[in-house]
């Protein structure tokens, strides 16, 4: 039998989140009873309602994909940015302490100040630039403070994939009407595909994993390499021309370089993820088909 048949896992912002989206169909497809929650139907910030639904679910394991994602309005809302990314995974981390449930967390490569040449290991020293990335790195501080026996932070990056609109879906609904494109060629990272994110995620918490491990797609990628290449696959007409990020400014300051080395997931569960490239073919042909096969 598989870890994962017939446990109860709850997923917060399973019902909306890119990614807790992809978390729910990764544990249907490997048997587990999956409850999704979403803001309208929880506060995770409410301590009595999240602690009440919690307490009446008795799941065996919690996976957190709720988080204050806009990094350009986190520098204008630091509080609220820190109550989900920094105060929530701390209560959840003490709720599991209390009810014996598995967390699994999720954080950045934000935590990251960029000025690294070759992938960032799990062990590099964190320096974030912003303050979503300083809100993160709490979180996983706080969590690892509470010295917890069975606990998974999974640093990801760049995420793309079904459910909700992200930087490739963006880019390909621009390219349709548009005849140029200007993405920023000075920032380089891991783009990462959601389902193959919560698969490998999955395989962790199978095998046992505790501590942090980076989950990403294999290779690195600028912004512009990664809407060159979607809108080529996507097969439409559009030319991107290279900017600096100086071209483009935005509120939050990101690394310039934020690749995120797979070694250890690699380690632990004898599986590397393939390329960005390859899941970039799976997103658009595929979650994206109805889009782009007509002609
Ligand atoms: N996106 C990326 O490129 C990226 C990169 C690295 C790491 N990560 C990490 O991966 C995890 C998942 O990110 P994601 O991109 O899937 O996030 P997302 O799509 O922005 O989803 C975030 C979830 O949190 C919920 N949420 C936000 N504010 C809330 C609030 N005040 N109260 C209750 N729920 C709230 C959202 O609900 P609504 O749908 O109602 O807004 C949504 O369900 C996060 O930990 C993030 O830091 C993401």
């Amino acid at each position: 039998m598989n870890f994962f048949e017939g446990k109860k896992a709850i997923v917060l912002g399973g019902k909306t989140g890119l990614l807790g989206q992809a978390l729910v169909r990764a544990l249907h497809e490997a048997g587990a009873e999956v409850t999704a929650t979403a803001r309208s139907g929880l506060n995770p910030l409410n301590s009595e309602a999240l602690n009440g639904f919690i307490d009446r679910e008795e799941p065996a394991l919690l996976f957190n994909a709720v988080a204050h994602t806009q990094v350009d309005m986190a520098e204008d809302e630091p509080e609220e940015a820190k109550a989900l990314n920094a105060s929530l995974p701390e209560k959840l981390g003490q709720l599991s302490q209390k009810m014996g449930f598995r967390l699994v967390h999720f954080s950045t490569d934000f935590v990251f100040d960029g000025r690294k040449e070759t992938a960032y290991v799990e062990d590099d020293p964190t320096a974030p630039l912003s303050v979503y990335g300083k809100t993160k790195l709490q979180g996983e501080q706080k969590l690892l403070a509470l010295g917890l026996d069975d606990l998974l932070i999974v640093r990801s990056a760049w995420l793309f994939g079904p459910g909700r609109d992200n930087f490739v879906s963006k880019i390909l609904r621009l390219a349709k009407t548009r005849e140029t494109l200007s993405v920023v060629h000075d920032q380089i990272g891991s783009p990462t595909y959601t389902p193959d994110l919560a698969r490998h995620t999955l395989a962790l918490v199978d095998a046992g994993a505790k501590g942090i491990f980076h989950v990403v797609n294999s290779g690195r990628a600028s912004w512009c390499e990664l809407a060159a290449e979607a809108i080529k696959i996507a097969g439409l007409n559009c030319r991107i021309e290279a900017i600096p990020s100086s071209a483009y400014p935005a509120k939050a300051v990101r690394p310039a370089f934020s690749q995120l080395d797979t070694g250890k997931l690699a380690e632990a569960t004898g599986k590397t993820p393939r390329t960005w490239a390859q899941a970039l073919r799976d997103y658009v042909y595929t979650d994206l088909a109805d889009q782009f096969t007509e002609e």
